[in-house]
């Protein structure tokens, strides 16, 4: 996709659909389009008098433009809602609903205003960003095993991308966060395909293979663990995962150690579990195919990775991703059995479908060798966060105040939202084990994402500020959004480049 900012007024730029914004109760003067609309001859104005448009939130009218009034024949009126409740995020999904007009209609130049651009506090690079990041993840589709889409595909896809500057001098800055837009987006879009992706064809093997590919000649030092060298360090914890499965657990460590980074070290951590039947504990069939999801943070992390290092982010950050098959078979773990994680504290096992737990255990301790400013988990963890927030917010349990604060900031820059949950000291008695240092899980449904926590927390290195990102209602979405289709969502990969971002700052 090509981007390019242009200083231009809306009706000279050349396009084949022109996207504008407009807030509730705003006239075409007021929102700035009054030359426009002078040269369609009053046609937008005539469409809000007559009360076909409003202005309400993601409410969008298609217009067709009289001969050659204008360069463009088509224009999207986009409502923005209300001015004073207007944010990026609406912004985002509005730049989304124009992606998807475009998409509908097979035209290939999409031309736009860059929403939010007046409104108080938003910097003219945030903005453009934002429209990017909306119209690139807009047009995203699941088409790999499509065999049609895929003969098609280079005539449907859209190609250019217009962003119309208001000014000369904001040129530059509406280009560097296009830029970086871009980067984003077009990493979301690699890990949305992982996730999509069945467990047949990413297996642990195939995601280190693709980590390789997503992150070659970026300055990412990239080194991967087979069950062998695991075992050397260990691991049984993690190990005990896939031994059900014919597929080898990989553990991916990604370097990025850029030469002008400051001292803090982020260690990012993803759970990848390349299928979760639950093992022995077997799930039951319905809805079991959605577990082909259940690599989403090892995904996101690799994405995140590959972003910052494509942003020559000033910053230290480790990428740990933790990848295994978790099936039944004839090896596999079973109820009752206990294993060792890395840091010497031995486990017993509750139900064998709690194994997410079991593989970021051994990644936590790894992490200690970094003496890490921060480690984050992300890993769609329980069944029990998606009953406490659904799909629209990711559950975020830290033991430093300060760190839930730059996540908390960075999600809301990402357009991720993040609810902070209790690591609450008291249910940790509900994973007490009679025969070892404790129990994978509690063997009730009560406080399921807590006790994960308190389990988790056994592992991360001393004195260390942690974060777990529990993402199982995030990380796949059920319903079609402005700039979300069914499917993958690449939750949290924005949110953790945001914050390394603000990091670097
Ligand atoms: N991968 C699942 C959690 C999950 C649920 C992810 C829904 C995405 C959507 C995880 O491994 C799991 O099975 N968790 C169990 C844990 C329980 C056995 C303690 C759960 O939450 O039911
Ligand atoms: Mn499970
Ligand atoms: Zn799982």
């Amino acid at each position: 996709m090509n981007i390019i900012v242009k200083h231009s007024s809306p009706d000279a730029v050349v396009s084949d659909l022109l996207a504008i914004g407009l807030f509730e109760g705003q006239s075409v003067k007021e929102a700035g389009y009054g030359t426009l609309d002078a040269a369609l001859g009053g046609l937008i104005e005539q469409v809000i008098t007559a009360g076909d448009f409003e202005g309400k939130t993601l409410k969008a009218r298609l217009l067709y433009t009289h001969g050659d009034a204008i360069a463009t024949r088509r224009i999207l009126l986009v409502g923005l809602g209300k001015q004073a409740e207007f944010t990026l995020a609406v912004a985002r999904q509005a730049a989304g609903v124009a992606a998807q007009t475009l998409a509908d209609l097979k035209l290939r130049r999409l031309a736009t205003v860059v929403h939010g651009l007046t409104a108080a506090g938003v910097a003219p690079a945030s903005a453009a960003q934002t429209i990017v990041e909306g119209t690139l993840l807009g047009l995203y589709r699941f088409i790999t095993h499509k065999r049609e889409e895929n003969t098609q595909r280079p005539t449907v896809d859209a190609d250019e991308l217009i962003l119309l500057a208001p000014a000369a001098e904001m040129v530059s800055a509406l280009e560097s966060g296009a830029q970086v837009g871009q980067i984003l987006a077009t990493s979301a879009n690699l890990v949305r395909d992982l996730v999509n992706e069945s467990g047949n064809y990413v297996t642990p093997k195939v995601l280190a293979g693709q980590a390789q590919a997503l992150t070659q000649d970026m300055g990412i030092s990239l080194t991967v663990y087979g069950e062998e060298a695991m075992r050397e360090m260990g691991m049984e914890s993690f190990l005990s995962v896939s031994r059900g499965s014919a597929q080898e657990a990989q553990f991916m460590v990604l370097e990025y150690f850029p030469a002008a980074a400051g001292a803090d070290t982020l260690v990012l951590i993803g759970k990848a579990i390349t299928f979760d039947t639950g093992g022995i504990s077997l799930k039951p069939n319905d809805g079991m195919w959605e577990m082909k999801c259940d690599m989403a943070g090892g995904a996101a992390v690799i994405g995140a990775l590959r972003s910052i290092a494509q942003l020559k982010l000033p910053v230290r950050v480790v990428g740990l991703v933790c990848a295994a098959e978790n099936m039944p078979g004839p090896d596999a773990i079973k109820p009752g059995d206990v294993v060792k994680a890395m840091n010497g504290k031995s486990v017993e096992y509750m139900s064998t479908d709690a194994e997410g737990r079991m593989v970021l255990a051994d990644g936590l301790c790894y992490s200690a060798r970094y003496q890490p400013a921060a480690v984050i988990d992300c890993a769609t963890l329980t069944g029990s966060i998606v009953m406490a927030l659904s799909s629209d917010m990711s559950g975020v349990f830290a033991n430093d105040d300060a760190l839930f604060t730059r996540i908390q900031k960075a999600a809301d820059a990402a357009g991720e939202p993040v609810w902070r949950m209790p690591i609450w000291k008291p249910y940790r008695e509900r994973i007490n084990s009679d025969v070892a240092d404790m129990k994978g899980s509690t063997g009730t449904r009560y406080a399921g994402a807590i006790t994960a926590a308190l389990f988790l927390q056994e592992f991360v290195p001393e004195n260390t500020p942690w974060a777990h990102m529990d993402i199982a209602g995030t990380a796949w979405q059920e319903d079609h959004k402005p700039y979300q289709p069914r499917g993958a969502s690449a939750n949290p990969m924005r949110t953790l480049v945001e914050l390394a971002r603000a990091w670097a700052k």
